[in-house]
């Protein structure tokens, strides 16, 4: 049977491993993967870099705003994109990190992110993860997931992520840099990070990734017919 072209909306806390399970779906059922995440985080990259926020995380709002005007942040082949330069490494650091969750908290700045995901999501067959997804971006989203994991495990995930990538992280920061964004994310005025009242909800504590997948299938399964 033909998948339809539906829309997967996955949102969910920090580190609960949205973007590898939604790259995974998004292969599985031929759709296509968008990270909203990370045009939060490379709106942060550029303020960054052009000295827009200071040390206590104080934004220059007026200077970030003009800035956007001009901001091309786009997806292309080898992942993030400001204009026509790749910024998928320089987005995931922790300082980026540090610095999203007060950036992702303006208005504008997620009225511009918005902007940009309803356009790339508008035909259907996308599977995109965030936090507001289901709740603000694409409310009628077919089907949405809600992930959670506890914060130990999250921790662990996201410190192992890192080490990987040849950085050296100290556990407990990575714990601290968590627990901020859950807060600043799940307390912000503008579409805070909850779980919609029509989401299914994925505790991946205890759980593989091929587990989490026949999850899904089964999901699929009871609510479009898709035996796949
Ligand atoms: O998924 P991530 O860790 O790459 O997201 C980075 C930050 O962007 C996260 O701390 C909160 C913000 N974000 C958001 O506010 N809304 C989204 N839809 C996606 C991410």
């Amino acid at each position: 049977m033909k998948i339809p072209d539906i829309i997967i909306a996955i949102d969910g806390y920090s580190s609960t491993g949205k973007s590898t399970f939604a790259k995974l779906i998004a292969k599985h059922f031929g759709f296509t993967y968008l990270d909203s995440g990370a045009l939060y985080r490379a709106v942060t990259l550029f303020a960054m870099e052009n000295g827009w926020i200071s040390a206590d995380k104080t934004i220059d709002l007026a200077a970030l705003k003009e800035g956007l005007a001009g901001l091309d942040a786009h997806f292309g082949e080898g992942g993030t994109c400001i204009g026509d330069r790749c910024v998928e490494k320089e987005i995931r650091t922790l300082e980026v990190s540090g610095n999203v969750s007060p950036v992702a908290a303006v208005p504008f700045v997620r009225a511009y992110v918005d902007a940009r995901l309803h356009a790339f999501g508008e035909q259907g067959r996308v599977v995109m993860d965030g936090r507001d997804i289901g709740t603000a971006v694409f409310p009628d989203a077919q089907l949405k997931i809600f992930m959670t994991a506890r914060d130990d495990v999250r921790a662990r995930r996201r410190y192992d992520e890192m080490v990987m990538k040849g950085e050296q992280p100290v556990l407990e920061e990575v714990m601290k840099n968590l627990k901020e964004r859950d807060y600043i994310d799940s307390h912000r005025e503008t579409n805070p990070l909850r779980q919609a009242a029509d989401a299914f909800v994925l505790d991946n504590s205890e759980m593989e990734l091929h587990e989490e997948v026949c999850w899904v299938q089964g999901l699929m399964q009871g609510r479009f017919g898709i035996l796949e």
